[in-house]
């Protein structure tokens, strides 16, 4: 059976959605800001895909290397039939390793849980030829998407939550706690979360992999606006913005920007909302907090998980953890 094409990748009140977070962001003092989420539209998204083989950004690489390397000691932890639920489904490449191991082994359901629905065909056309695998694609927010795999499993299934790529990474300390801990309260005991980390490293290293020389980070950051002009009847002069990507050693997190370069004033049709800017004011759009391997565990310890393995990749600075639910 086909499914109808989908003019919009999201749900039908996504649009006011949109507008009120703009509204709510961009009239938010001292600081405006805007949600790191409403960067992946497709064209985020294709930019995206290109920033994950930048050689300034060894995130991407580096996870796919321990997951290439590891999966078959990964899956070793599950003697058990699983359910694989994925919150973001991504492109499917990283996911492979892992769903070939477990497939090798005994039929597996695989879960993605995405917003985005041409992410979640996407996903099934990458990985839909894995022998004995079945896919079910949920398109939901991860934890109302997470709550309804957990319930429908089958009866004897172990679930095993994968959130790869530090995603993590776009949460401060205490809402990474919360949100294992909303996981956490999901699963049952000897459930398990795969969960990758970006590691603190260099500054110059950071800020080179949120800063490329070719310009695809700040297409990505300034697509933001470009989009709320699409989506939203917005006017931002795109040439008046410059993307920034700077470090807060407080919070241990590189964050982007956008710079005003000169006075800016601009509308938003659809949020009803007139934007002044000064020159050097910025927008702050993403955060992307770096974290130690040991601190990983930590924070899991606190959400009730027991951290009972992690694969480290020393040569760009990430972790894989495998917490269990205690
Ligand atoms: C997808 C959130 C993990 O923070 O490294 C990459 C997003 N932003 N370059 C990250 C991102 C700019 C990425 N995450």
């Amino acid at each position: 059976m086909t499914q109808p094409a989908l003019s919009h990748d999201a749900a039908p009140n996504f649009h006011s959605a949109f507008a009120a977070d703009v509204r709510a962001g961009l009239t938010h003092t001292p600081q405006k800001e805007l949600p790191s989420k409403y960067l992946y539209d497709e064209v985020g998204s294709a930019l995206f895909e290109v920033i994950t083989v930048l050689p300034e950004y060894g995130v991407t690489r580096a996870e796919e290397h321990l997951l290439a390397k590891h999966a078959t000691d990964i899956v070793e932890h599950f003697p058990h039939d699983l359910t694989v639920a994925e919150l973001g489904s991504g492109s499917g490449r990283k996911t492979r390793r892992i769903l070939e191991a477990l497939c090798k082994k005994r039929p597996t359901s695989y879960c993605p849980i995405e917003i985005s629905r041409s992410a979640l065909q996407l996903c099934r056309r990458e990985l839909g030829d894995i022998e004995r695998i079945s896919i079910v694609g949920y398109g939901r927010d991860y934890l109302a998407g997470l709550a309804e795999v957990s319930k429908k499993r089958e009866a004897n299934d172990r679930l095993l939550v994968l959130f790869l790529g530090s995603t993590i990474g776009n949460f401060c300390r205490l809402a990474a706690t919360r949100f294992l801990r909303d996981i956490r309260n999901m699963l049952k005991p000897g459930d398990a979360l795969l969960l990758g980390t970006d590691l603190i490293k260099p500054t110059p290293t950071l800020i080179a992999a949120y800063d490329d020389s070719v310009g695809v980070t700040a297409s990505f950051n300034l697509n933001l606006l470009a989009r709320i002009n699409r989506e939203l009847d917005g006017d931002f002069p795109l040439d008046a913005f410059e993307h920034v990507a700077r470090f807060n050693p407080d919070a241990h997190s590189v964050e982007m920007h956008l710079r005003a370069k000169r006075d800016v004033m601009a509308h938003v049709g659809a949020a009803k909302l007139t934007v002044m800017m000064k020159a050097g004011e910025t927008i702050w759009t993403e955060s992307s907090h770096k974290y130690r391997a040991e601190e990983m565990a930590a924070i899991a310890h606190d959400a009730s998980f027991e951290c009972s393995h992690q694969w480290i990749e020393d040569k760009w600075g990430f972790a894989e953890s495998l917490l269990v639910a205690r």
